[in-house]
């Protein structure tokens, strides 16, 4: 394996490069190729079956190129089809992120935590798994937020839609009782002030971008393929869909110009 060989990040589509930008924080001297599936997006609304497909074909096509690392920067994705492409790839090391329940159940005594993340994400069993890890240290109330990423992936980082869609998706809590909110899926942060404007407290917001990226340097680390040297890398933005706009909305996330 070269160590000059890209990291691959994939994801439903422009989301993952909120991931994307924290791996190029801490890693900037590697090459990365995203690819986002935009032509299919979103897949939190759709079967776990389709989900699984449609990520294995992405995946598969960009191992097929020459990849030394892949960082699945979706959480629908990563539910879905993580396991069976680890199974299926052991000689690549593969990434997945999940909503950051654990910092935020962590953070304080038996916090009340909101997960604002795709519906299939919710609905898995990764998912599960990990609320039942916490469920005797903190209140965790799943949100699932349908259409949200719709919206995002439009490039509507701030519009009245949104801003209505997240003032319907809080009415029915108590502010004052909510200690944090978890950003489930990797569009969310783009629409991080509105989510707080919205909300109406200044509460934490959790994330999974930055750990995701410190835990795949570790595992390049570990395999002794990182490529240090001081060079910059490049960065190679691919999109299934032909609309120019998403490879400049792509390039507008890593510049954090949202
Ligand atoms: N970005 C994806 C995630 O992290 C979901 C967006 C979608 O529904 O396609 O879950």
């Amino acid at each position: 394996m070269d160590k000059n060989w890209p990291i691959a990040v994939i994801d439903s589509g422009i989301g993952g490069a909120t991931v994307l930008r924290e791996l190029l924080k801490v890693m900037p001297d590697e090459n990365y190729i995203y690819f986002g599936d935009s032509a299919n997006a979103p897949y939190g609304t759709k079967s776990v079956e389709q989900v699984q497909a449609l990520t294995v074909a992405m995946a598969e096509a960009l191992i097929a190129r020459g990849i030394k690392g892949m960082v699945i920067a979706c959480n629908t994705a990563t539910a879905a089809a993580a396991a069976g492409l680890r199974a299926a790839h052991p000689e690549i090391p593969i990434i997945g992120i999940e909503p950051a329940v654990k910092p935020a159940a962590l953070a304080k005594e038996n916090p009340t935590v909101l997960v604002m993340a795709t519906p299939l994400t919710l609905k898995q069993e990764k998912f599960m798994t990990l609320l039942h890890r916490y469920t005797d240290v903190a209140q965790i109330i799943p949100l699932p937020c349908p259409g949200l990423a719709e919206l995002i992936e439009s490039g509507d980082f701030d519009s009245e839609r949104v801003h209505e869609y997240l003032r319907d998706l809080f009415a029915p809590f108590n502010r004052e009782k909510v200690d944090s909110i978890v950003l489930g899926c990797t569009h969310y942060p783009l629409v991080s002030k509105a989510i707080l404007a919205e909300f109406g407290r200044d509460v934490p917001l959790f994330y999974g971008g930055e750990g995701t990226a410190r835990q795949t340097r570790r595992r390049l680390e570990e395999r002794g393929t990182r490529r240090e040297g001081g060079q910059p890398g490049k960065v190679e933005i691919l999109n299934s869909s032909d609309d120019p706009a998403l490879i400049a909305l792509t390039e507008r996330i890593l510049r954090f110009e949202e």
